[in-house]
């Protein structure tokens, strides 16, 4: 299903669209984000955020400015609630890990802030500063996770809501540089939200399952030691290689991921170097 949504819909605008891999991830060409971009390019590319969960630009030479100005093409933008943006600019993360670092932030499978009442519907993320090799990111297709459950587990999951908090511990390990240097909040601070374990979709219609490992700790009504067996099943089953792609970053390259359908994972591989992203964050709706 997944498959065909995404051959289905040959290019036929001016922009030239190539998946990158069986599951989703598709580079977007024949675009220059410096410029003021027409209604109908920006209505393509949210077509193509739409049917392939995570595009990816190259070559772009864009200044926050530009960033923030595409960003607001496609709905509000919201500070990230823990950390503080970059000098005048709030609404732009600094996602960087030092060369002295270990940890890189959000190191895990996760999608974005899922302990917020209404979590993003996307973000955009800017390549800075890259390491000479290593660091690339993974994703995932949330929409396939859904579908390759069973009937029976997922007609289990249907009433089923989940506990996200911003307190994990293996996330908040993750984040812990930036906390110490950036934190816009007391660092006991917890944000928790309940959502439906599979969502569905505002703009597609299409059913995505919606925990993940970083923040959901439970299920709505029950420990968490009960909840754990089937999220831990979940949680692996949600990234199984043939649902993932994987992106090389290159200088000039740019993300923007669908929150609502996808997860994502940066990979720490290039201790040693420095590596420097601006992300930039577009509000959500409750999800339902
Ligand atoms: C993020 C994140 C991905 C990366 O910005 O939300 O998880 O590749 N980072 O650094
Ligand atoms: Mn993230």
């Amino acid at each position: 299903m997944a498959q065909a949504a995404r051959s289905a819909k040959p290019s036929t605008g001016k922009l030239d669209i190539r998946p990158i891999s069986g599951a989703l991830g598709a580079e977007v060409l024949g675009v220059d984000l410096a410029q003021d971009l027409s209604d109908d390019i920006i209505a393509e590319i949210r077509n193509a955020l739409l049917d392939h969960l995570v595009i990816f630009f190259r070559d772009q030479d864009i200044t926050p400015e530009h960033h923030l100005a595409f960003a607001k093409r496609f709905g509000d933008t919201v500070e990230y609630p823990l950390v503080k943006g970059v000098e005048g600019f709030p609404e732009i993360m600094l996602v960087v890990k030092h060369e002295h670092e270990k940890v890189n932030f959000g190191g895990l499978w996760h999608s974005d802030t899922t302990y917020l009442e209404k979590p993003p519907m996307g973000s955009i993320l800017v390549a800075r500063e890259l390491p000479p090799y290593g660091g690339d990111t993974l994703f995932a297709n949330m929409y396939m996770a859904y579908d390759t459950l069973s009937d029976s587990l997922k007609n289990m999951l249907a009433p089923l809501k989940g506990v996200s908090v911003s307190n994990r511990p293996r996330v908040q390990e993750t984040r812990q540089e930036r906390m110490a240097d950036s934190a816009k909040v007391k660092p006991e601070t917890v944000l928790t939200a309940v959502h439906p374990i599979v969502r569905t979709h505002p703009e597609t219609g299409r059913k995505a399952l919606y925990v993940n490992g970083a923040h959901t700790i439970r299920f709505d009504g029950m420990t968490e030691a009960e909840s754990a067996p089937l999220l831990e099943y979940l949680f692996e089953h949600q990234t199984r290689p043939e649902f993932t792609c994987r992106f090389r970053w290159e200088p000039g390259s740019i993300a923007f991921w669908d929150n609502r359908a996808t997860q994502h994972n940066p990979i720490n591989d290039y201790h040693g170097f420095k590596r420097v992203m601006h992300r930039i964050t577009i509000a959500g709706e409750t999800p339902e």
